[in-house]
C-alpha cells in the first residue's frame, strides 16, 4: 500500500509524524530528511523551495507517495503553495506556527512566537500575527541555530540549557503567558524551554492540527487505508554513508520519546 511522505529539512518533523501515526495508525508512512542541506531557516526562500520541491518530486513521483505532509514550517512558508499548484490532485498539508490557540488562551495573553528566522521573516506569518494583533502582544522570536542541537540529538544537555537561557532571558520566570513552538525541531527541547520560561506558560504546536488535517484530506480524496492492521514507518535521510546510519537511529529514538 501506498506510503504518506512527511517531510522536514532534518529530524523535527518527527514531532509532526508521532501525531500523524496517533490520529493515521493504519497508514504507512515514509519520513524524509533533508539533514545534509539544513537547516532551512537561515537559507534565502528561493533556496528552501527549490530544495522542498526537488524533495516532493522524489517522494511524490519516485516513491509514489499519496499524500505529503509538509512538517516544517519554514519549507511551508516557502513552498506549500507552489507544491498545491504542482500536484492539484495530491493532498499536501502543510504546517503553519499555532499562534491561534495560544493567542485565544486567555485574555489578551503575552505570546511568544519562537521560530526559524525565515519564518519570523515570510508574510505568511506577518499577515496569522496581524490576524490576531488585537487579541494579545504577540512576540515573534527568531531561533537561529536551535535545530542545530536537536538534529545533533542533545535535548537537555548543558551547551543547549546556556543557549536557551540567554535567548529567553527577557521572557523567563512566568513573564508570558504562552508560547508557539513554530518549527518542529523545537517540541524536542520543549523541557528546558518549559523549565526557563516557567511552569505556569501555556505551550503550543502545530502538530496535532496537522494530522487531523492530512485525515480529512484523505478522506475527501477517497485515500484512507481500510485495512485494520498497524501501518509501518520508514525513515530515510539525504545524508550518505555512516552519517546517514546515524541520523537514521536518532529519528528512531526521536520517533519513540515522549513529548
Ligand atoms: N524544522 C523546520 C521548521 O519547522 C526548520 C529547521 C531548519 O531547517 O532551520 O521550521
Amino acid at each position: 500500500m501506498s506510503s504518506i511522505a512527511v517531510f522536514d529539512s532534518g529530524v523535527g518533523g518527527i514531532s509532526v509524524l508521532k501525531e500523524l501515526v496517533k490520529v493515521l495508525p493504519n497508514e504507512n508512512f515514509l519520513f524524509y530528511g533533508d539533514s545534509k542541506n539544513a537547516p532551512y531557516g537561515t537559507k534565502t526562500l528561493d533556496e528552501v523551495r527549490k530544495l522542498t520541491c526537488e524533495h516532493a518530486k522524489k517522494l511524490l513521483v519516485d516513491d509514489g507517495c499519496k499524500g505529503l505532509v509538509v512538517a516544517c514550517n519554514t519549507a511551508t512558508s516557502a513552498a506549500v503553495r507552489v507544491l498545491r499548484e504542482m500536484y492539484p490532485n495530491v493532498p499536501i498539508v502543510g504546517i503553519e506556527p499555532a499562534v491561534k490557540p495560544a493567542v485565544l488562551c486567555k485574555e489578551h495573553p503575552k505570546v511568544l512566537v519562537m521560530a526559524t528566522p525565515m519564518t519570523i521573516s515570510q508574510e505568511k506569518l506577518r499577515k496569522l500575527i496581524d490576524k490576531y494583533s488585537d487579541k494579545g502582544d504577540i512576540i515573534p522570536l527568531p531561533c537561529p541555530g536551535l535545530m542545530d542541537f536537536v538534529e545533533r540529538g542533545d535535548l537537555e544537555g548543558e551547551d543547549l540549557r546556556k543557549y536557551l537561557t540567554e535567548l529567553l532571558y527577557e521572557y523567563r520566570d512566568n513573564k508570558v503567558d504562552s508560547v508557539v513552538l513554530g518549527c518542529t525541531h523545537y517540541p524536542f527541547a520543549k523541557k528546558l524551554i518549559q523549565e526557563i520560561l516557567g511552569d505556569k506558560v501555556l505551550v503550543f504546536d502545530g502538530a496535532e492540527g496537522t494530522a487531523r488535517e492530512m485525515k480529512r484530506r484523505l478522506q475527501e480524496a477517497d485515500l484512507l487505508e481500510n485495512a485494520e492492521n498497524k501501518g509501518v514507518v520508514e525513515f530515510r535521510n539525504s545524508l550518505d554513508g555512516e552519517k546517514n546510519e546515524q541520523k537514521v537511529q536518532l529519528c528512531e529514538r526521536l520517533f519513540t520519546r515522549v513529548l
